[in-house]
């Protein structure tokens, strides 16, 4: 019989056996796939695991501590914390085209988790690489056998010659609202397991200016507040997510106090959708609309002026970049 206690001891035979005494690395992103995964491997080969969380500095409020204190106490995991934020903040000075901000990110990120998975490889011998394939992954990609491709969410291309491991992808048979039950089966935690879906590139791509880290704190802060107030309010059901963004390039006169202030706007961009591949903007309550936007304007000094973008997608994306 179909059980989700029986698909997580399946699973864990499958590992087990695959890996046999080896070891594995495992990227963890932050989201619920790799999550998923890692804990499924963890639970088979226990500590000849280790995960490799890259910490690129475009994450949101409390994402790293999820990582490192939430899900490391709920599994017990190994993990490698790369802290290359400098390093990310650096490549992406002076850069506002989109598809650039992309490009290095990705390039940056493969450089980063190569140079960890090459140490690891060396020091302890680690031959398999978990990926966190879902499904429909599997079979956009046109079901062939695993290459040794990191499939991060950033899209990279494979990695080195020299680096070949084999891949363990325990969810490759799964589609999304079985993998959160197999990660609620294995204790995750509820933030993680129901984390809606966040780009690779991060907040990089939020910022409609430079990348820098004023900017970042500025829209971290805004962002931190609209998501404590959608889910105060309970919406975070009904919104499948909800950028939010900086214009970093745009500035308007606003009064706050008794001064005239010259600010920066951000976006609320909350949308509903099956599969992100349409999208219609969510009615989110005014009440609820204002709290965000009294408390941003409050709480945040650089943003004078909260917008909502009721923008479907077709025509426009959900990001903004
Ligand atoms: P758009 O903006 O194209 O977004 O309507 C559709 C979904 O994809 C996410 N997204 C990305 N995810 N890397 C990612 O991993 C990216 O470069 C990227 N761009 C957009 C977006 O958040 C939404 O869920």
């Amino acid at each position: 019989q179909w059980t989700v206690a029986s698909i997580v001891e399946d699973q864990v035979a499958a590992i087990r056996a695959s890996v046999g005494d080896g070891r594995a690395i495992c990227g963890l992103s932050g989201g619920v796939d790799s999550a998923v995964a890692a804990a499924l491997v963890q639970r088979a080969i226990g500590d000849r695991l280790t995960c490799v969380f890259v910490d690129h500095g475009l994450l949101r409020a409390g994402e790293r501590t999820q990582v490192e204190r939430d899900f490391v106490a709920a599994t017990g995991v190994n993990l490698v914390t790369v802290d290359a934020r400098e390093r990310f903040l650096d490549a992406l000075a002076g850069v506002t085209d989109p598809e650039q901000k992309r490009k290095i990110i990705g390039r940056e990120f493969i450089r980063v988790f190569e140079q960890a998975a090459r140490d690891l490889k060396t020091e302890e011998g680690v031959d398999f690489l978990v990926q966190g394939t879902l499904y429909p992954d599997v079979v956009e990609s046109g079901g062939g056998s695993g290459t040794a491709n990191i499939k991060s969410h950033h899209n990279v291309g494979g990695l080195p010659d020299d680096l070949q491991f084999r891949l363990v992808e325990p969810l490759r048979w799964l589609f999304k609202d079985e993998v959160r039950k197999v990660g609620i089966e294995l204790g995750l935690p509820e933030t993680i397991v129901h984390r809606q879906p966040f780009p690779g590139p991060g907040l990089a791509i939020r910022i409609i200016g430079e990348v820098n880290a004023h900017n970042l704190e500025i829209l971290r802060a805004a962002d931190s507040i609209a998501r404590e107030e959608l889910t105060a309010a309970g919406l975070d059901r009904d919104i499948w997510q909800c950028p939010v963004v900086l214009l970093a390039d745009v500035r308007s006169v606003g009064v706050q106090g008794d001064g005239r202030t010259y600010g920066h706007p951000v976006v609320l961009r909350p949308v509903s959708s099956e599969d992100a591949m349409t999208a219609d903007w969510t009615r989110v309550p005014y009440d609820v609309l204002e709290r965000v936007s009294t408390r941003i304007t409050n709480e945040v000094p650089e943003v004078n002026r909260v917008v909502l973008d009721v923008t479907s997608k077709p025509p426009g994306t959900i990001e903004w970049e």
